[in-house]
């Protein structure tokens, strides 16, 4: 019997087709509250974020981003599914100048299974055009850009597939995408 958090964690997807419905600002602080109290490599806590959940910015950031490389182009959201808010993961170099990207991992998935147990899809999206979105949002050259969370209601209900030999997901007739995982008795070694 799987609990609550056990099953959120096996259900989730990145979700890369969105309703149009608006992500509040109250969710994405409670997802970047998660996000800060991740565990953090000698507590340095140099994350930050920039949160945007307005179309316009939205429409900016899109076309900086690639989504589903291995469909590429296939699975990129179309217009009227893309995503309705974005968390751009900054590292503070002042606050570590070598910053453990460790951290991030725990901090962005904290984010979104926060996201998640509120109804809220979303991909995190490392392809981008980081030189583009410092320009376009001014961001100071004390931060690394990381990369960002896409997020939305979804639109989509990806498919978990546990017995594959596979790493590529794909698009079955009716473009519902397949998510292959090594099975447990494959990467879980016991001595
Ligand atoms: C560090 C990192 C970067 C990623 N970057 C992208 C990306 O740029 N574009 C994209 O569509 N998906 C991206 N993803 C999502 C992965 O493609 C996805 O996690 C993987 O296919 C497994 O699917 P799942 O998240 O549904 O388990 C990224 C995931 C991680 C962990």
């Amino acid at each position: 019997m799987q609990n609550q958090l056990q099953k959120l964690i096996t259900t989730r997807r990145s979700i890369r087709l969105f309703k149009q419905r608006p992500v509040s600002l109250a969710a994405i602080k409670r997802a970047v509250n998660a996000g800060r109290l991740a565990p953090s490599a000698a507590n340095l806590q140099f994350i930050e974020y920039l949160a945007v959940n307005k179309p316009k910015p939205c429409q900016k950031i899109f076309p900086l981003t690639r989504w589903a490389g291995y469909l590429y182009p296939k699975r990129m959201p179309p217009l009227g599914k893309r995503p309705t808010a974005y968390i751009i993961i900054l590292a503070n170099q002042k606050k570590s100048p070598n910053p453990d990207l460790r951290d991030v991992g725990a901090a962005a998935e904290n984010i979104i299974l926060s996201l998640l147990a509120e109804g809220i899809g979303s991909c995190w999206i490392a392809s981008i055009d980081k030189e583009a979105l410092r320009k376009i949002f001014k961001i100071p050259k004390i931060y690394l850009i990381d990369s960002l969370i896409a997020c939305g209601y979804s639109d989509e209900k990806p498919k978990l597939e546990t017995d594959s030999k596979k790493v590529k997901y794909w698009l079955d007739k009716k473009g519902r995408l397949h998510v292959p995982k090594r099975p447990l008795k494959d990467i879980l070694h016991f001595k």
